[in-house]
């Protein structure tokens, strides 16, 4: 035997005996944790068991209409299993020592929260994040967030939120990674990876909980918890690959969505739940409610409260958020034959499960530490990656002229209802925030320019003047300045224009204008925002726009007459620094939109990947009659998914494939060369984009299947090339079956969905 062969035999044998050991070592980790459930199983009640499945809230926010009392007493009872929404490692622990010292069986809660884009860090809201096209810098948003977290007591988040969203009259699209399967099922993953580390047990992890399961982001209408009717081709190929996406990446529980699908709202139904959920997909961890989501199934009209927490059982919920319906039904159902103890306990189990692979058996205070709470929240080096990860969320829509960047040395008249506005920096689901601390544009204006800035500042207008919406949608007292007139605002900040050499008006949304229950029919620019940058524009003076917003709006006058828009969500924290490190140009923006912006709302749905139904309209063409089109408005949208600007400019030539003739498993290479040719640094996201030509079903006109974020220096070119196997060509046939199929391909290379370089290639197997 020569001397390579016995070298190559005794690596392939360490190899076998490390596998096999590492095998068994996980066996026997399995092993270990069954035995310990079933111990501690064999010990409980049925109403212990009960106590396990009910998710209590500490009061602190309070989202549906129940909230539960004498919290302390149903712990030391066994009733509660896991507490919602409490913060603070001090409190936590507190609370935690009533159910390890106090309780009969000493069982840990689970302590969970909203943590969805930061905590006391807050960074940009998940629709800008998915903005960034930068996985890795959702990861390490999430990576902090857990940190943080973890820090202050949590060891559980209500995160992802992966709901595919293609309504922007929906509130909820902030928190989501926005309109597509490809970049949202990246995106899920990259949040799930963040959180859990790769190793749960650690106490600066957490766990995730990916939600809303399912199809949330298909509310009728837009309308909050509005009912979804979706047929199971669409289901599969657009709406459930981000949340299978999470899963596969091992996020340990799920939330139920609030919304009816099919006829059968989500916190009930089976087929969810436990044939696609667990059966197909294999899923092992818990399943979560929403808040109060059993009880609503009454309002549903699926039955009364005993029947609904039946029903929610029997489907696959495991555990029952705050509405206390299974604490308070499920022991008579039992009795009644109504669910089975089986049931029960397979739900409990699946709880014990979570609380034992975050290690709160071995320490229930792991996540309390009150040292760690005082030194790891809201650090500088946390604050400074906010503020890094904000400037790449930013979407540049317009830069007439080259008027962005910025000179530093000019007279600065900043203005608008979101210039000066610390609560609405972080925007929507910032819970664990402090914002008091946010730094808002003026602020950041200010720091980045030194003490000898000349910077005036007037707000010009209100947000809104509807006290009621404002009411609704400014939970910490007004938005509104009662001390002078609209009149007055304006006029104010009409004169400051004039006598600067250019006017940044900050405008937009306030923070909870989008997410939960924050739906509108309307997506232009609130109140008489419009009106105001009207008047600032006939003033002569170049207006630089920076939109605050949760959601893509209706803005085609703005885009039509001011020459400069920076679209930057709510950037968290950090804000008004970062908008300052792109408004002067350190930061050269290169976000791109995860969601189209509609030119209006008689337009919505509207989304890049449609199909093409039989009478399409050519792309660029208006009205045709007996073609699929509106009399009123073109099919276009104002700006497409994947679009976004830059302070350079950047020229794809080249574009190439190795092959045009494929078959079976081939590898294509699609290449394009990209050229940085204009005069700053910069990162453009080149997005690849296939059609499937003909099909057994219809497809769609363009997919998204694969994107890459280059940085050029000026001058700079690079080749950028995919590599597409028959897997991206993938999709679920009219039988479910998942598959490519023979055939023409166009394969689409740029820098947003519509202007696209396409080349043709076939395809066989
Ligand atoms: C929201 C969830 C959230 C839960 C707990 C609900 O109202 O729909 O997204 O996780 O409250 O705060």
């Amino acid at each position: 035997m020569c001397k390579k062969f016995r070298t190559l035999l005794f690596v392939l044998l360490i190899f076998n005996l490390q596998t096999q050991s590492q095998q068994k070592l996980s066996t026997t980790k399995v092993a270990a944790k069954e035995a310990f459930i079933n111990d501690l199983m064999s010990k409980m009640t049925i109403d212990e068991k009960i106590g396990q499945l009910n998710l209590a809230t500490a009061g602190y926010i309070h989202t549906g209409e129940a909230t539960s009392s004498d919290i302390g007493q149903k712990i030391i009872d066994g009733k509660v299993g896991g507490i919602l929404n409490l913060d603070s490692a001090e409190r936590i622990k507190a609370v935690q020592e009533v159910a390890v010292t106090k309780s009969r069986l000493k069982i840990p809660l689970i302590f969970g929260m909203d943590v969805i884009h930061g905590y006391k860090t807050t960074f940009p809201i998940p629709l800008a994040l998915a903005s960034s096209w930068d996985m890795g810098l959702i990861e390490k948003m999430a990576r902090i967030s857990a940190q943080e977290a973890s820090a202050d007591g949590i060891c559980w988040t209500y995160s992802p939120m992966v709901d595919i969203s293609r309504d922007p009259r929906w509130g909820r699209v902030a928190e989501s990674s926005g309109e597509d399967v490809f970049l949202g099922s990246k995106a899920a993953e990259a949040y799930v990876r963040g959180y859990q580390g790769d190793d749960l047990t650690k106490n600066n992890t957490i766990m995730a909980c990916v939600k809303h399961f399912a199809l949330y982001g298909a509310a009728e209408a837009g309308r909050d918890y509005n009912s979804t009717d979706m047929s199971l081709n669409r289901m599969y190929n657009e709406y459930l690959p981000p949340y299978k996406a999470a899963f596969d990446a091992g996020a340990g529980s799920a939330m139920s969505s609030f919304n009816d699908i099919n006829g059968l709202p989500a916190t009930a139904n089976r087929w969810l739940m436990t044939d696609l959920l667990r059966n197909q997909w294999g899923f092992k961890g818990f399943v979560v409610t929403d808040f109060t989501a059993i009880e609503e199934l009454v309002q549903h009209g699926l039955g009364d409260k005993q029947t609904v927490a039946a029903l929610a059982l029997h489907a696959g919920i495991d555990m029952d958020m705050v509405g206390e319906t299974f604490l308070t039904t499920l022991k008579k159902s039992l009795q009644e034959g109504k669910v089975t103890e089986e049931e029960i306990n397979q739900a409990c189990r699946r709880i014990l499960e979570a609380k034992y692979d975050l290690g709160l058996f071995d320490d229930p205070y792991k996540y309390c530490d009150v040292k760690r709470a005082k030194t790891e929240l809201g650090t500088p080096e946390h604050m400074k990656v906010a503020r890094e990860i904000a400037s790449q969320t930013f979407v540049l829509l317009k830069n007439q002229n080259q008027l962005l960047p910025l000179k530093k040395n000019l007279k600065y008249a900043i203005v608008g209802p979101l210039a000066d506005s610390k609560y609405d920096m972080v925007g929507t689901w910032a819970v664990g925030a402090d914002r008091s601390k946010s730094v808002t544009v003026l602020q950041g204006f200010k720091n980045y320019l030194g003490k000898d800035a000349k910077i005036q500042f007037a707000k010009g207008c209100n947000m809104v003047e509807d006290k009621n919406l404002d009411k609704w949608t400014h939970w910490d007292g007004t938005s509104i300045d009662s001390t002078k007139t609209p009149e007055q605002l304006k006029n104010e900040a009409l004169k400051i224009a004039k006598k600067s050499d250019v006017v940044i008006a900050v405008m937009g949304e306030g923070a909870e204008m989008s997410g939960e229950c924050s739906s509108r029919s309307d997506i232009s620019l609130p109140g008489n925002q419009e009106a105001f940058l009207k008047d600032l524009i006939k003033t002569g003076k170049p207006v630089v726009m920076v939109l605050f917003t949760g959601r893509p709006l209706t803005i085609n006058w703005e885009n039509e007459n001011i020459p400069a828009i920076l679209n930057v969500w709510f950037g968290g924290s950090q804000s008004g620094n970062a908008v300052a490190d792109v408004v002067f140009g350190d930061v050269n923006p290169s976000g791109k939109l995860p969601m189209t912006f509609p030119q209006n709302v008689g337009q919505i749905p509207i989304y890049y990947n449609h199909k093409n139904t039989g009478r399409p309209l050519k792309e660029g063409e208006w009205f045709k009659k007996y073609r699929s089109n509106y009399l009123d408005v073109s099919n276009d949208p104002l700006y497409p998914f994947g679009y976004g600007l830059s302070y350079t400019t950047f020229n794809y030539d080249n574009f190439r494939l190795n092959k045009t003739q494929l078959s079976g498993n081939e590898t294509l290479k699609a290449s394009v060369t990209l050229s940085n040719t204009g005069k700053y640094d910069g990162a453009e996201v080149v997005q690849l984009y296939i059609r499937d030509v003909v099909g057994s079903i219809t497809r769609p006109v363009k997919e998204l299947k694969g994107f890459q974020k280059v940085f050029l220096k000026v001058g700079e070119s690079k080749t950028i090339t995919f590599d597409i196997t028959p897997e991206d060509l993938k999709f679920y046939n009219n039988d479910l079956k998942y598959d490519w199929e023979s055939g023409d391909f166009e394969i689409k290379i740029g820098g947003n969905s519509k202007d696209l370089k396409t080349a043709t290639i076939n395809w066989t197997k």
